[in-house]
C-alpha cells in the first residue's frame, strides 16, 4: 500500500510535468561526500535550480572553499505556471555565478553572488543555457523527472561529468541502460530508502503514509524509487561482492527460452558459475565492473541485439525470460569477469 502510494506520487510527478520535487540538503551531503576529489579546481553547474530554494546551490556555495571549486553557476527555470513551488514569478529567468568568499566570512554573501538575467525561460536546452553548460566541468542537480532522457542525452552529448537524481525506472529506458552497459554511466552510492524524501509544494496531493509534514513544517514525500546517476568514479563501484553460494541447478535453473540461469536474488549469485546469469535490476546497486560484465538485458534479446542468447530451436516468446512457462520480471544478463570471484 505504502509502496503504491509512493510510486503513484512519482508517477504524478512525471505525468503532471511539474516535476516539483525538491532535494533535501542532507541527501545531497550524504552523496556528495563520496566525490570530493573530483571537484578541486572545477566549475560546477546546477541547471535546474532556483537559488532561492535549491539545496544544491546551498551546498556548493557553502562548501565552495572546502571543495576548492573554481566557479559555481546556477540557472533558474522560469515557468509560466505561477503556482509552482519555486515561485518563479520574477519577470525573467536568472542565472548566477559565485567565485567564492571574498570578505573572509566563508559565507556566500549576496554582494558576492553575480545575479544576471537570462533572455529566455532558463530551459536547460536553450542555447544560452547550453553556453553555460559548455563552461562547466561538472553538473550536479535533480532535473525534472519527465525530461530525464533529454537531460541525460545532453550531458553525454556535451561530454560532461555529472551527478544527477533520477527515478529507478529510468534505468530501463533503453538509452540509459545502454550507457550503463557500456560503463559510461552508473548508479551512485545512495538509492531508494537511503533518500530521506523530497520536499513538495503546497498544492501537491499528500497520499498515503509516505507523505508527511516534517519537523520543520515542510511537506515531504518519501521515495523508494530514486537513485543517483553519475559518470564520476566512487568507491562503491570497486567493492567486490562476496559470493557465498555454489552453483546448484535446482536453485539456479535454466530459463525455458534463454541460454542463461535464473538468479532471483543478488545474494544467491553462485561463486563457481562462469556462464550467463539473469539477475534483477537491483543488481546494479552492487555492480562492480571489474567483477562482472553486463551482457545486456531482456529488452536487448527482444530487439535482436542479444539474439544469441535465445536457445537454439526455440520458437516461443522472447520478450522476457521464461521459467517453467512463467514470464519473469525484467532481467539483466551478467557474467563474471574472472572464473572465480
Ligand atoms: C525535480 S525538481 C528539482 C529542483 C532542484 N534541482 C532540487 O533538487 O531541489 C526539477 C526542477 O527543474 C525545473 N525545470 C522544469 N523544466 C525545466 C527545464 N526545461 N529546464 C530547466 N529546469 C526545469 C523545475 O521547475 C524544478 O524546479
Amino acid at each position: 500500500m505504502a509502496r503504491n502510494a509512493t510510486n503513484q506520487t512519482l508517477k504524478n510527478a512525471r505525468s503532471s510535468k511539474s516535476d516539483e520535487f525538491y532535494t533535501v540538503l542532507s541527501d545531497i551531503e550524504k552523496e556528495l561526500k563520496h566525490y570530493r576529489q573530483h571537484f578541486d579546481g572545477k566549475t560546477v553547474l546546477c541547471n535546474c535550480d532556483d537559488p532561492r530554494i535549491s539545496n544544491f546551490f546551498h551546498y556548493f556555495s557553502y562548501n565552495f572553499e572546502k571543495l576548492k571549486l573554481k566557479r559555481l553557476i546556477t540557472t533558474c527555470y522560469k515557468n509560466d505556471n505561477v503556482d509552482l513551488f519555486s515561485q518563479n514569478q520574477a519577470e525573467k529567468a536568472i542565472w548566477l555565478e559565485y567565485f567564492g568568499d571574498k570578505n573572509g566570512n566563508l559565507v556566500p554573501d549576496i554582494n558576492e553572488i553575480g545575479v544576471k538575467n537570462l533572455d529566455g525561460d532558463g530551459d536547460f536546452r536553450s542555447p544560452e543555457c547550453v553556453k553555460l553548460l559548455e563552461q562547466a566541468d561538472i553538473v550536479v542537480t535533480n532535473p525534472p523527472f519527465s525530461l530525464f532522457r533529454e537531460y541525460l542525452a545532453q550531458m553525454i552529448k556535451h561530454d560532461k561529468k555529472f551527478l544527477i537524481i533520477g527515478t529507478w525506472n529510468a534505468i530501463s529506458y533503453k538509452e540509459t541502460f545502454e550507457l550503463i552497459r557500456q560503463n559510461k554511466l552508473w548508479i551512485g552510492i545512495n538509492s531508494n530508502r537511503n533518500f530521506s524524501g523530497f520536499i513538495v509544494p503546497d498544492h501537491y496531493p499528500m497520499h498515503g503514509s509516505e507523505a508527511r509534514i516534517d519537523k520543520d513544517g515542510r511537506r515531504m514525500v518519501s521515495s523508494n524509487n530514486t537513485c543517483w546517476f553519475t559518470n564520476m568514479d566512487n568507491e562503491k563501484r570497486h567493492e567486490r561482492l562476496i559470493l557465498y553460494r555454489n552453483y546448484d541447478p535446482v536453485a539456479h535453473p535454466d530459463y525455458d527460452n534463454f541460454k542463461a540461469i535464473e538468479v532471483g536474488r543478488v545474494n544467491d549469485l553462485p561463486k563457481d558459475y562462469d556462464g550467463i546469469m539473469g539477475v534483477p535490476i537491483t543488481f546494479l546497486d552492487k555492480y562492480n565492473p571489474d567483477q562482472f560484465e553486463i551482457v545486456g538485458s531482456d529488452y536487448d534479446v527482444k530487439t535482436g541485439r542479444l539474439s544469441k542468447l535465445v536457445k537454439d530451436g526455440w520458437l516461443g516468446k522472447v520478450d522476457r525470460a521464461y521459467l517453467n512457462g512463467k514470464r519473469m520480471y525484467a532481467r539483466l544478463f551478467i557474467r563474471k569477469r574472472r572464473p572465480i570471484a
